[in-house]
């Protein structure tokens, strides 16, 4: 076989190796509980740094972000498996509703129709890459199959904690205040500022 056939060949087999999904994807659902840290750049669009901390509970059916925005204020969203979802600021006292047609992703959201996109470097971490109808991309680490990186509507967030079954249990925490029932103003969900 002549080299550059033999090159040809190995290239073939090393491009459909990376676009072949893991063999074992339950090692990158996530836990029904957890805690994760995401820090976002949102200067292009005129924003700001932001940290949040995402409190996702599966089998209570919500999770609860607190969107902290670089030396600004502090946003709270509550969103439920039934798509409601709620942003408040306490301080404020003002609140927002929105609904998504599906609420939160269930933990083993890439086995139900997630699309491979092959193996990538994000932050450093060797990667396997999915995206879904709510992620443009997400970047799990292959080592560990803790998420990196996701892109949600054009934003990258970065994963700098992710703690397995770490989630608020007062549950008076989970519930929206009662002036998002009462003085709410309707939200424009592609305007959501949802922390997924
Ligand atoms: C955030 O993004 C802006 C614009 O791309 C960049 O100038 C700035 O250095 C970034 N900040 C951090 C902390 O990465
Ligand atoms: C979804 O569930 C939450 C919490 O139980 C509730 O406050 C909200 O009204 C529900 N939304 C819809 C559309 O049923
Ligand atoms: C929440 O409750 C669970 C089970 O009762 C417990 O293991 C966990 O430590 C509690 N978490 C916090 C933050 O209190
Ligand atoms: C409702 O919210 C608006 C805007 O956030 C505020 O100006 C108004 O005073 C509120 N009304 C009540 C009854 O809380």
């Amino acid at each position: 076989m002549a080299p550059t056939t033999m090159m040809l060949l190995l290239f073939a087999c090393a491009k459909a190796s990376k676009l072949s999904p893991p063999a074992q994807l339950r090692a990158y659902e996530w836990p029904e509980q957890y805690h994760a840290v995401v820090v976002s750049n949102l200067t292009k669009r005129g924003g700001r740094l932001q940290v949040i901390e995402m409190y996702y509970d599966w089998p209570r059916g919500h999770g609860i972000n607190i969107v902290r925005e670089q030396l600004g204020g502090v946003l709270y969203n509550v969103e439920w498996t039934n798509g409601s979802s709620f942003l408040f600021d306490p301080a404020a006292s003002t609140c927002r509703s929105f609904h998504f047609a599906v609420g939160i992703l269930p933990p083993d959201w890439i086995a139900h129709g997630a699309v491979y996109h092959g193996r990538d470097t994000a932050d450093g971490f060797d990667c396997h890459v999915w995206s879904n109808f709510l992620f443009q991309r997400y970047y799990a680490d292959i080592a560990t199959g803790r998420p990196v990186r996701w892109i949600f509507n054009g934003i990258t967030r970065h994963v700098l904690l992710f703690q397995k079954g770490r989630v608020i249990n007062d549950s008076s925490k989970w519930q929206a205040p009662p002036y998002c029932f009462s003085n709410t103003t309707s939200g424009d969900v592609a305007s959501a500022p949802a922390p997924r």
